[in-house]
């Protein structure tokens, strides 16, 4: 008998895990105009289920438990919201190198995503995948005793948290934690659990060594214990890599691109989106950049709304299909409001 030669497909020849429901079909053929479909919005998720707890550094935003996210969700969503990005943190439940409490059954984004997808049905998720929320170290993979990083040992446990939150429900996983090779080895994890066409993958894959995440590492409480994370992210000068990056990933098998920070780095969003036309371009208006805009506004050196909507027209010019911003349902109501 002849041996059966079986056709398999590659990562990167998978179409549908980016097709697979009408958010992201749309997300693949966006043009230049401003709709709630341009936007994701970033949400801290705490133990406590009742608590709300507003965030110091960037005023205006609070982390939630679950009970009190789905109050604050249901009128953004009545006013268009399509998509979320989860982001866990503990404060209770403890750290280790490990990341151990990244999945377990405690977390408070495992715990939520059931919960989620049965009040909003056709929200689609995406969830933040990282160690350093989740580290004693706080760094965002697993390190060897000399401070160096692992690399194979990372992206092994990056997966595996990446399969978790998608058997738990996640439409998007997003690895944020710049490992060599996450995207690849997440999205052959999720094909050999039967998810490869049911689960995105949205690389953060130019993700620059940035001072303006510091917000957001008070509101995440993911601050490395020591040293800083330029052994893995990317040169704030360094255009060479970002491209290198962005090929790495497509070649991975990612789903969506992005760049992060946003405001001070549109020439490599403008250069990745004309590299790779045929993915959707998402970019991360990030927590520096959000309180930003607000202690400007908020000085009254321009008008929020006005300041606002000149930056997303001009996101979505230099090429961003997607922007993630806390300013998310700020934004969606001024787009209910007659011009
Ligand atoms: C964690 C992570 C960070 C952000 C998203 N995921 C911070 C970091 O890398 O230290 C930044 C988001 C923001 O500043 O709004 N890997
Ligand atoms: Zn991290």
């Amino acid at each position: 008998m002849t041996e059966q030669k079986r056709f398999s497909v590659r990562n990167d020849h998978i179409l549908h895990s980016g097709i697979f429901n009408s958010t992201l079909r749309d997300w693949q053929g966006l043009k230049c105009e401003i709709t709630p479909k341009n936007f994701m919005y970033p949400i801290f998720i705490i133990e406590d289920e009742d608590a709300v707890q507003p965030i110091d550094s960037m005023p205006g935003i609070s982390r939630f438990g679950i009970n009190a996210l789905k109050a604050h969700l249901e009128p953004i969503i009545n006013n268009g919201l399509q998509s979320v990005l989860l982001f866990g943190v503990v404060s209770d439940l403890p750290k280790n190198d490990g990341a151990t409490n990244a999945d377990s059954s405690q977390n408070p984004v495992i715990k939520a995503l059931p919960k989620l997808k049965s009040w909003f049905p056709n929200l689609t998720i995406a969830c933040d995948v990282c160690l350093c929320p989740y580290t004693s170290h706080g760094h965002c993979g697993v390190f060897r005793n000399d401070g160096t990083v692992d690399n194979t040992a990372s992206i092994e446990r990056i997966s595996e948290i990446a399969l978790n939150y998608a058997k738990a429900g996640a439409d998007i996983i997003a690895p944020s934690d710049m490992m060599d090779g996450r995207i690849g080895a997440i999205k052959t994890k999720l094909i050999n659990n039967g998810l490869g066409n049911k689960v995105a993958v949205l690389s953060y894959t130019a993700k620059f060594a940035s001072n303006f995440y510091g917000p957001f590492r008070d509101a995440a409480k993911s601050k490395p214990a020591f040293g800083d994370r330029k052994c893995y992210q990317l040169p704030s000068t360094s255009s060479g890599l970002a491209l290198r990056a962005a090929d790495r990933d497509v070649a991975e098998g990612a789903d969506m691109l992005m760049v992060k920070p946003v405001m001070i780095y549109m020439d490599i969003l403008k250069e990745i989106k004309q590299r790779h036309p045929e993915y959707p371009m998402f970019v991360y208006q990030v927590s520096g950049e959000y309180s930003m805009i607000y202690q400007a506004a908020s000085k009254g050196l321009f008008d929020l709304k006005l300041g606002l909507m000149e930056i997303l027209g001009s996101l979505r010019r230099a090429g961003a299909d997607v922007i993630i911003s806390y300013y998310t349902p700020q934004i969606l109501n001024w787009l209910q409001q007659p011009k």
